[in-house]
């Protein structure tokens, strides 16, 4: 194979039989790797099969402007591309944004059959499904539950018009979200640690309320994963500035909201092209959150040691049964830690 179409190869070329099913993990995988880059455009995978299911094209979306994943994989694909079989993250978009639709392209390429996980809710460029059924592709919507986390951000963007939230917290054996007095003001241990900063690395904006600056003269960056795009840090404080001699100065991008409710701090987030936050507060500010129904992911680490005397209960006392009564969300260890990340519905 020359080089240059050793390069543009899809990784699965060569397998004789892709199922679909495997091209849409494949497709989840290569999306995955666009969850920063392509913000604020969703993160899509394609994958596209020729008709003996044999994988010719595949593709991601990388940054606005950029061309959309199923034009990278059609593209690769190129004259083995008629009556293939186009496997996509989120429904084909149906609009002229930066560049043309991608249901036009679909159509011209000659693929005839098109299957997608997660229905778009923007309603600039949804349709593409009804647009191609209605022009004669066989069109199939598979829920993937790995694509809908891809694309929970998206879908809370374009659906809520706020901010996607991904509380992250800390809790003791016993539910609490503070140690005893006097005891080491970790719960977790340095791989949780580094967890936390490389999904700093990955969102918009970080917020806290002033309560933790006071209490953990913390620095709220993703220090462990310097690479990693440097996110805002905001914090939450309606009565008093941000006190001068505190290490969360020290973050080049900061803010403070002084606006009274959760509502109206993410909408002024929005405002700043903030599309997803982390939200790393107290109990204070975090059950405020969670009663406004203002949370849409929970990434609750919970330490191996018992505090029986802590304080601050977590919204979540027991997140290994909800896990088990909830289907959806997973469990990981990080060293003696375990980490439950939790999809919750959300307002
Ligand atoms: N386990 C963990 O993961 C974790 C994480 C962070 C902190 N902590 C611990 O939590 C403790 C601090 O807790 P905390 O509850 O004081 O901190 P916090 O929740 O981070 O901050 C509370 C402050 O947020 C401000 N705030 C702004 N908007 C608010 C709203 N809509 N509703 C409620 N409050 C709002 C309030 O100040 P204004 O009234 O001035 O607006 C309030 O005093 C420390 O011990 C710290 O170590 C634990």
């Amino acid at each position: 194979m020359p080089k240059e179409d050793k390069a543009a190869a899809p990784h699965s070329r060569g397998v004789a039989f892709v199922s679909e099913e495997a091209a849409m993990d494949r497709a989840v995988r290569l999306g995955a790797r666009s969850w920063v880059s392509a913000r604020p455009n969703p993160p899509v995978g394609c994958v596209v099969l020729d008709e003996n299911g044999q994988a010719v094209g595949e593709g991601r979306h990388i940054r606005p402007g950029e061309p959309h994943a199923e034009v990278v994989a059609l593209n690769q694909a190129g004259s083995r591309a008629p009556k293939s079989t186009l496997v996509v993250t989120l429904e084909p978009c149906n609009h002229h944004g930066r560049t043309p639709p991608c249901s036009e392209r679909i159509l011209k390429s000659g693929v005839r059959r098109v299957v997608y996980a997660t229905k778009d809710s923007n309603p600039t460029a949804e349709g593409g499904a009804t647009f191609l059924r209605h022009h004669g592709v066989d069109v199939q919507h598979t829920p993937h539950e790995g694509a809908d986390r891809l694309n929970a951000p998206h879908l809370t963007w374009c659906g809520k018009g706020r901010p996607h939230v991904i509380a992250k917290w800390a809790q003791t054996q016993e539910g609490h979200m503070c140690p005893p007095p006097n005891h080491d003001r970790w719960i977790t241990g340095i791989a949780s640690r580094r967890e936390v900063h490389r999904l700093r690395g990955r969102v918009d904006a970080i917020l806290t309320g002033l309560g933790t600056v006071r209490a953990d003269d913390c620095r709220l960056d993703p220090r462990l994963y310097p690479r990693r795009q440097t996110p805002l840090v905001a914090v939450a404080s309606r009565n008093e500035s941000i006190p001068r001699d505190t290490n969360i100065r020290k973050n080049a991008k900061l803010t403070r909201l002084t606006s009274p409710t959760p509502e109206e701090q993410l909408s002024s987030l929005a405002q700043l092209g903030v599309q997803v936050v982390l939200l790393e507060a107290g109990p204070t500010l975090l059950h405020a959150y969670w009663q406004a129904g203002l949370v849409d992911e929970a990434w609750v680490f919970v330490g191996p040691v018992g505090m029986p005397n802590g304080s601050g209960k977590s919204p979540i006392p027991d997140p290994k049964e909800r896990l088990r009564l909830h289907a959806q969300g997973s469990a990981t260890s990080f060293g003696p830690d375990h980490l439950y990340r939790l999809p919750i519905e959300s307002n």
